[in-house]
């Protein structure tokens, strides 16, 4: 019997998949132990009570929680997630041995193997020393993860760290298989910021990407999204599994909790009642993730720039989103959705929204989860990335897969409007909803009856069941 653990950096874009990824495995007949931080799990189970209800009808899956180590009112900011690791590092490490080590086994099997997240060094370090074959989990896209891994070809060809004058147009030259594809400006945001080469950000990212002693690596994405950065990643690290989108093959093969899981903000579900009041393809959906901030400036060009379309709008605004907890939306919210045209919610159900036949398309900042639940849904986007791995994702929208436009380091209230109006109506936006829907229909035959994505998943099963021999 085979016995998986599975350790998630606490932030919505890393449990999110890796939570879909436990329940296929435990339904798939594994044991499945999954390890989360104690605040971020009782955040989970606040929002999400009937989720893990759910989840808590598999017999053979299982949660554990470790201390982060910070005081209980500590407000856990995800962009100081440097200080979050370290202080993870330390104190999580005793409760981290005794679950491998299955002292609490209930007649649990043995551990068999770890899938760690890849951003979480304690996740996959530790379990090595100790022997256990380790497998990463990869949060980002293919090709994100492809940049990150050449940053010491960057570093080494002097290509960064940029100077302040850099032209940002120019075209990078030393990511393998991407010349035609990234400028400058499309480098992950810590490459662009670095000014030195020991910048804590990029080395940071050079550390996770060094996977060579990883078993095999695992990604949210699906053959033929990705087949070319799929392939390049193989060529240094031969097991390679692609299982995405990973929400669509769960909700494929039958999953308990589906899209019950809420995140670390309640679900406003009247942003669905009042989509369906709405037209056909009339509304805008707008939203940033869990982790972007913006400022009272941007916040201002985005409001201006929506109006001006005229579009009809779904607005999520974070209580975080301009940095520190707010209670309640801004005044002209309110004023806004006066109007009719306008409904402000503080958190959304995503999936259901972007499945909602009342969305025309989606101003996003390109969080990879975001990008592939509209792909799933086939629902062009306008991209507005933030930082990390989105400066990546939002050029392949445009560039590569050609469901969307790239906004890119632009925020003014034109611009708003101009790529809103690109992606609602004309022969553009047309082109952009065949390729949405295009990518809709291979997402779907990825995670079908003998799709990619599925067999992919079934020789991952097979793979670890074989460990225990
Ligand atoms: C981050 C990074 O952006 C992402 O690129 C990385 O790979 C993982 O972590 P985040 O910034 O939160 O995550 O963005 P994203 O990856 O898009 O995840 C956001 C999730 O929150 C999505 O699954 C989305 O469905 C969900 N969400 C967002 C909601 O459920 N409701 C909302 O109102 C907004």
């Amino acid at each position: 019997m085979a016995h998986v653990v599975m350790f998630t950096f606490p932030a919505q874009g890393n449990a999110s998949p890796i939570l879909n990824l436990a329940e296929l495995l435990a339904l798939a007949g594994l044991h499945v132990t999954f390890i989360n931080t104690e605040n971020f799990h009782c955040r989970l189970l606040r929002h999400s009570p009937e989720h893990f209800a759910r989840l808590s009808t598999l017999p053979r899956l299982r949660f554990r929680t470790v201390p982060d180590g910070l005081p209980k009112d500590h407000p856990r900011p995800i962009l100081e997630f440097l200080n979050l690791e370290r202080s993870l590092r330390t104190s999580s490490r005793d409760a981290y041995r005794e679950i491998l080590l299955n002292k609490d086994g209930n007649g649990w099997p043995p551990v068999t193997c770890v899938i760690a997240d890849a951003n979480l060094r304690l996740a996959y370090e530790f379990p090595e020393e100790m022997g256990f074959p380790v497998f990463f989990f990869r949060t980002t896209s293919a090709a994100s993860f492809w940049a990150y891994h050449c940053i010491p070809d960057l570093l080494k060809a002097g290509e960064i760290p940029l100077s302040v004058d850099s032209d940002m147009d120019e075209m990078v030259e030393n990511v393998r298989g991407m010349e035609k594809i990234l400028r400058r400006r499309d480098l992950p945001s810590f490459c662009q910021r670095a000014r030195t080469a020991d910048d804590p950000f990029l080395l940071f990212a050079v550390g996770t990407a060094d996977d060579t002693r990883s078993r095999a690596v695992l990604f949210n994405t699906f053959e033929c999204l990705e087949a070319a950065a799929l392939s390049l990643i193989r060529s240094v690290h031969q097991t390679t599994y692609a299982v995405g989108p990973l929400h669509s093959l769960l909700q494929g093969i039958g999953g308990t909790a589906g899209d019950t899981l809420s995140g670390l903000w309640e679900q406003d579900r009247s942003s669905v009642a009042w989509l369906d009041e709405q037209p056909h393809r009339s509304v805008v959906y707008v939203s940033f993730g869990s982790v972007a901030v913006v400022s009272e400036e941007q916040l201002a060009e985005f409001r201006v720039g929506l109006v001006d379309s005229g579009y009809r709008v779904l607005w999520v605004l974070r209580s975080d989103l301009m940095g520190s907890e707010k209670q309640g939306a801004p005044v002209w919210a309110g004023e806004l959705e006066a109007t009719g045209k306008m409904k402000v919610v503080g958190w959304a159900p995503q999936r259901e929204v972007l499945g909602h036949p009342a969305v025309g398309c989606f101003l996003t900042h390109s969080g990879w989860n975001s990008t592939l639940e509209s792909f799933a849904a086939g629902v062009p986007m306008v991209c507005w990335p933030f930082f990390a791995d989105q400066q990546i994702n939002s050029r392949f929208v445009e560039e590569v897969w050609g469901s969307g436009v790239d906004m890119k380091d632009v925020c003014s209230s034109e611009a708003v409007t101009r790529m809103m109006r690109a992606a609602m109506e004309g022969e553009r936006a047309e082109r952009m909803r065949l390729a949405a829907e295009r990518l809709a229909e291979e997402a779907r035959r990825s995670v079908g009856e003998g799709g990619s994505s599925r067999m992919e998943f079934l020789r991952l099963v097979e793979d670890i069941k074989g460990m225990t021999a």
